[in-house]
């Protein structure tokens, strides 16, 4: 197959890269690298460093005629989202309908696109399922919840199908601890560090936490099952950041020292999918638990850490 992914040098867009041309796919990246970093792109991809934005993604899609498209480029941030909703919305909905005219041009088969659970607010009640009601809480979760609705609209109008995948919490290797990156990516740099986890709360707040390689499968998958349906990517399981904690001293073998502050305000308590509608439409199911996925970041990141301190 001939795959377009946007956002490819990214933490879960490098990966769906990798996975895709394991299985011989052909693969053309756009990325501005804002987020992303260059070298995080397979060599064996066509990258074109290309804005979302912009009117030359036009130009992108003419010359390679993609026939399928995995759209994991965004604005990725919740506080830029409130800080500046303007930004947010410019990227995440105009730049996907410049993407999606762009499909529509040289048309394209399926677009299969990065939501998020971002999209459900304060959960109302748990596990989360697909038709819990939506009432994002923050710019990014109405920019990716609008974008589920232009999906919609391309299919009924011009015939391309489509799957949105709403992710729990990713983590694993290449997710950016800086910025507000997810919690364990976080958590990985400060005990590597030596520094102490901050905890705001009583760590008993609990999220779904899944690893990146089984995201990127879910993507695979999408690419040719289901169509027009949106679907929730996670474990289905629940895990505190106190039992986070616990898989930290247990993998590294250190007494990972914690500190715990006041809650944030607006802070949810708990969340986790029901991800059954996946499970059946898609034909997969997550793979590698929270203490695998944990053991498979600390060691690729201590690898890391040991090399920047020999050549420093
Ligand atoms: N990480 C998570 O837990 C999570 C949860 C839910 C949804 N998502 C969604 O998954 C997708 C991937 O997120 P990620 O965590 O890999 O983030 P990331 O920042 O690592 O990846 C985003 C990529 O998009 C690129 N990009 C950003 N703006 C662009 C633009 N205007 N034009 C072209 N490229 C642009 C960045 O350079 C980066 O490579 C996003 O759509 C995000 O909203 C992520």
């Amino acid at each position: 197959m001939n795959v377009l992914v946007t956002g490819g040098a990214g933490f879960i867009g490098s990966h769906i890269v990798d996975r895709l041309i394991a299985e011989g796919h052909r693969v053309v990246v756009v990325d501005n690298i804002s987020t992303g970093k260059e070298e995080q792109i397979h060599p064996d991809a066509v990258f074109y460093r290309t804005d979302l934005t912009r009117p030359e993604l036009r130009e992108v899609f003419e010359k390679e005629k993609p026939e399928f498209v995995i759209h994991q480029a965004a604005q990725i941030h919740v506080n830029t989202s409130v800080e500046d909703p303007a930004f947010d919305a410019s990227v995440n909905i105009l730049g996907t309908i410049n993407l999606l005219e762009a499909c529509r041009n040289v048309g394209v088969r399926k677009v299969v696109y990065a939501s998020s659970a971002a999209v459900y607010g304060n959960p109302e009640t748990l596990p989360l399922d697909e038709r819990h009601p939506v009432r994002p809480l923050s710019g990014y979760g109405v920019s990716k919840y609008t974008v589920e609705h232009y999906l919609n609209v391309y299919r009924h109008l011009y015939g391309i199908s489509f799957t949105a995948l709403r992710y729990a919490n990713v983590y694993g290797i290449r997710q950016d601890p800086r910025g507000e990156g997810g919690v364990i990516s976080i958590f990985v740099d400060r005990v590597l560090r030596g520094l102490p986890m901050t905890i705001h709360g009583d760590g008993e707040q609990t999220r779904d936490y899944i690893y990146v390689e089984d995201v990127a499968r879910a993507n695979l998958a999408a690419l040719e099952a289901g169509d027009g349906e949106i679907l929730n990517i996670g474990t289905g399981r629940q895990s505190s950041l106190n039992e986070v904690l616990r898989l930290f001293r247990e993998i590294t073998g250190q007494d990972v020292e914690a500190v715990y502050g006041p809650e944030r305000p607006g802070d949810i308590r708990h969340s986790v999918f029901d991800i059954s509608k996946a499970r059946r439409v898609l034909g997969w199911e997550p793979k590698v638990s929270l203490e695998e996925g944990l053991r498979k970041t600390v060691e690729y990141y201590r690898e890391q850490y040991r090399t920047m301190d020999t050549d420093r």
